[in-house]
């Protein structure tokens, strides 16, 4: 390695859908999300919660102005359905909540993974969500957490919050992004 920094060993290669929270722990790792980070999250989540409605009706208010993502929540009849977006919104607000929980369990690895399964194995019309609003959603839900953040707490207590919250989210899409790929294993 040159520069005397020996890599971690993560052990024999696996298949990530068979452990997965192994799979939460070595990203974490990855991403350097560490109790600190953990912590922040926590503190944030009164916060986060108090906005719980409004971040998610964001998130949705802003799917519904692109075709390629309003196609998901509109009914037979080509409208917006209603009580579909609700549903959808309620989701969203639990995963919001367990997330700001940050109990990264082995039930809430599986969740993750039900999550990114219920997205990329969609099998109704109109199929699958496509993986790069996935990722556009994730960038949208940083923003929106950054903001309340900035609004809301002192400069540095924000840049904690948004910081852990970054990371987090992101080992996230790194298990939503396993519902695109063939399974492979993972060192
Ligand atoms: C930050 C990214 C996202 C998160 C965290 C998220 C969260 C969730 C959750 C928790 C569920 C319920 C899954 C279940 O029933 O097991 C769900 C379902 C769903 N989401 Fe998302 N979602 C995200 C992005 C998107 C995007 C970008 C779209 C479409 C543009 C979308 C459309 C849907 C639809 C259509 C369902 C229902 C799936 C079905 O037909 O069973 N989601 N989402």
């Amino acid at each position: 390695m040159g520069d005397g920094v020996a890599p971690t060993s993560s052990g024999p290669s696996y298949l990530p859908g068979t452990d997965m929270p192994r799979f939460l722990r070595d990203m974490m790792q990855f991403v350097g999300l560490a109790d600190d980070d953990l912590a922040a999250i926590r503190r944030s989540a009164p916060l986060v919660l108090r906005h719980e409605r409004s971040l998610t009706s964001a998130l949705y208010d802003h799917f519904l102005k692109f075709s390629r993502s309003a196609q998901f929540f509109l009914g037979e009849d080509g409208a917006v359905d209603d009580a579909r977006l609700e549903r959808r919104k309620h989701s969203l607000g639990r995963w919001l909540r367990e997330s700001a929980e940050a109990a990264l369990t082995q039930e809430f690895s599986y969740y993750l993974l039900s999550v990114a399964l219920a997205h990329g194995h969609r099998g109704q019309p109109p199929g699958a969500i496509p993986p790069h609003l996935m990722i556009g959603a994730m960038s949208l839900t940083q923003t929106a957490l950054a903001s309340v953040f900035a609004g809301e707490l002192g400069a540095a207590d924000a840049a904690a919050a948004s910081t852990a919250w970054n990371k987090l989210l992101l080992v996230q899409l790194s298990v939503f992004m396993l519902a695109y790929l063939p399974p492979r294993p993972v060192a």
